[in-house]
C-alpha cells in the first residue's frame, strides 16, 4: 500500500466514525483539500465549545475564570471507570448553575459529548416558577447550544405563551426555564437510552434544586421515566401530577411537543395539562399520586 493509499485509508475512516458519532452536516462553507495541506496535528478541545448563552441562561464561557475557580475539582481519576458515582459527586458539588454547568461541560462518563458541537444546558429565566424539561437535544439545539429552538420549541413555545409563559418574561411568575435530560444530542436524534438518562440524572437533579422551581413539566417519556422512576408510558401518565422524590417538586407529566407536531390530534389532551398547570400556578391544588 502506497503512503497516499495509506492516507486515504484513514481520513475514510476518520470519516466514517463521524458518520457514526451522529455528524450530518458541513461545518465550513468550502471543501477542505486535506491531501493538499495536511493540517498540523490538531487535537479535539478536552471541553466541546461553549454555547453562547442567552436570555437569561447563566453564561459559562470556557475558560470564564470565575466558573473555573468555582468549578468542583473533586473527580475521581477517571469517571469512564465508574460514570454513574463520578456523575453523582460531581453534581453534588455544583453551588451554582454556572458550576454546574462547567461541570457537565467536563463530565467524561459519557462518549455524547464527543459526537456533540455544543453543551446544552438551558434556556429562559433561571427562577422561573415553571421548569420544562424535556429529551434531548436535536441537530438545531446542538448548533446553537439552546434547548427547544427547532420546530418542536417553536411550538413549545406557543404552548407556554397561551398559558402567560415566556422564556424571556423577568417576572418568575410568567417566565419558563428550560432544560433536557440530557445535555449533549445523540447520535442522529436518536432517542436517549435509559442508561444514558441515568447516567446524567444526578446533574438533572441538581439542575431541580438550583433552579428550584414550583413546579416541572415534563415532556415525554424521558423525563418522566427519569425523574419518577417508573416505565409507564407517557400516554397513562400525562395529566396525572407526581411528586419528584429527591426535591418534592410537583410534576406534571405531558406529551413532548414533538410528538404532538407528528400526532396534532393529542393536543387537546396537551391543552388539558397547559391549563391544569395554569391552574396550579394560580394556586389550585394539586395532589401529585
Ligand atoms: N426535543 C427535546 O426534547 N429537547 C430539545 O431541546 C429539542 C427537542
Amino acid at each position: 500500500m502506497t503512503a497516499r493509499e495509506s492516507l486515504e485509508e484513514s481520513l475514510l475512516a476518520a470519516l466514517a466514525w463521524q458518520i457514526e458519532l451522529g455528524a450530518d452536516e458541513a461545518i465550513l462553507d468550502a471543501p477542505q483539500d486535506r491531501f493538499a495541506a495536511p493540517a498540523p496535528a490538531e487535537s479535539r478541545a478536552p471541553v466541546p465549545p461553549v454555547a453562547p448563552a442567552t436570555r437569561g441562561t447563566p453564561a459559562v464561557p470556557r475558560g470564564h475564570a470565575g466558573a473555573a475557580a468555582a468549578t468542583p475539582d473533586a473527580r475521581p481519576a477517571s469517571p469512564r471507570d465508574a460514570p454513574e458515582g463520578a456523575a453523582a459527586a460531581i453534581a453534588a458539588a455544583a453551588g451554582t448553575l454556572e458550576e454546574l454547568a462547567e461541570a457537565m461541560r467536563r463530565f467524561e462518563g459519557s462518549d455524547l459529548r464527543l459526537g456533540a458541537k455544543n453543551l446544552v444546558f438551558a434556556d429562559g429565566r433561571p427562577g422561573a416558577r415553571v421548569m420544562v424539561i424535556g429529551e434531548a437535544p436535536g441537530a438545531e439545539e446542538d448548533r446553537l447550544g439552546r434547548p427547544f429552538v427547532g420546530r418542536a420549541g417553536q411550538l413549545l413555545d406557543r404552548m407556554l405563551a397561551a398559558i402567560g409563559l415566556s422564556r424571556e418574561a423577568p417576572d418568575p411568575g410568567e417566565a419558563a426555564y428550560i432544560t433536557n435530560v440530557l445535555p449533549w444530542r445523540p447520535p442522529g436524534n436518536r432517542t436517549p437510552s435509559s442508561a444514558e438518562a441515568a447516567l446524567f440524572l444526578p446533574f438533572l437533579v441538581r439542575h431541580i434544586e438550583l433552579a428550584a422551581p414550583d413546579f416541572i413539566l415534563a415532556l415525554g417519556n424521558t423525563p418522566v421515566q427519569a425523574l419518577t422512576a417508573t416505565a409507564t408510558g407517557i400516554t397513562r401518565m400525562r395529566g396525572r401530577w407526581q411528586r419528584h422524590a429527591a426535591t418534592g417538586c410537583p410534576i406534571l407529566p405531558s406529551f413532548h411537543p414533538a410528538y404532538l407536531l407528528r400526532s396534532p390530534e393529542k393536543k387537546r389532551e396537551s391543552w388539558r395539562d397547559l391549563l391544569a398547570l395554569r391552574a396550579a400556578l394560580d394556586g389550585a391544588p394539586v395532589a401529585p399520586e
